[in-house]
């Protein structure tokens, strides 16, 4: 499917797919979407609740690598390790990589968000001291891990182009792959989504969006 590489509303890059009329971040600021929901609602969320010494993320989506690259940058200000997992079925090409602006945007150095795409898929890979990434190209729905994640990051192309992945199926997956005490932050609102989540066991809870959003998810794995 062809891709473009557009301008968000915050100055920051992402990639937009003509033929779904669909974007990889928020038209309104990606780099703001991916703070505000995952970030925020996720990352500093669980950590100010667990203060764990070690933080295993699962994400949705590894796409241009955004959200690997704010937690890395966020996790290097704590003493928490974290070890990094992202799914992907059609990573984005070199050339995708050098134009999207995130270094630049960050004021952080290229050589992270280089090493973040340049690392083997299938091995881990000490990106810092403390972040672990681990790559892996295939489906979400080849997803079967069991209680290995403290926190997922939800982030597939929306409902009305992907219906196929918000569904109690794949939810199920995730719940699967979440520990006991684990969260799912997603940056969807619809009904259908939450209905599904909480069908599979998620306690949920309907948040504030990212500007541009009236609202996003978090479900949480009590039990
Ligand atoms: C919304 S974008 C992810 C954005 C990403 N988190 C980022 O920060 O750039 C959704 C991603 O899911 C990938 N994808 C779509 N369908 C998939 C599937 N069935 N299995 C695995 N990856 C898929 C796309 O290639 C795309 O990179």
């Amino acid at each position: 499917m062809k891709r473009e590489i557009i301008t968000t509303e915050d100055g920051s890059t992402t990639i937009h797919l003509p033929g779904w009329n669909e974007q990889y971040h928020s038209k309104h600021g990606a780099i703001q979407e991916a703070y505000h929901v995952f970030i925020e609602m996720g990352f500093f969320y669980f950590l100010k609740n667990n203060q764990p010494k070690t933080l295993n993320i699962l994400e949705i989506g590894f796409g241009t690598g955004l959200n690997a690259f704010i937690t890395l940058i966020e996790a290097e200000k704590t003493t928490t390790e974290i070890n990094y997992t992202g799914v992907e079925a059609y990573p984005i090409t070199e050339d995708e990589i050098r134009k999207m602006n995130y270094t630049h945007e960050l004021k952080v150095s290229e050589e992270i968000f280089e090493k973040l795409h340049s690392c083997y898929w299938e091995t881990p890979s000490e990106i810092t001291k403390d972040f672990t990434l681990l790559k892996h190209k295939k489906f979400f729905s080849e997803i079967e891990d069991k209680e290995a994640f403290h926190l997922i990051y939800f982030d597939a192309f929306g409902a009305r182009v992907q219906p196929e992945l918000w569904t109690e199926e794949i939810f199920q997956k995730m719940f699967n792959a979440l520990k006991t005490g684990g969260v799912l932050v997603t940056y969807s609102a619809k009904g259908s989504v939450r209905r599904a989540m909480q069908a599979v066991g998620f306690t949920v809870e309907r948040l504030p969006g990212p500007p541009g959003k009236r609202e996003m998810l978090r479900g949480t794995k009590i039990s």
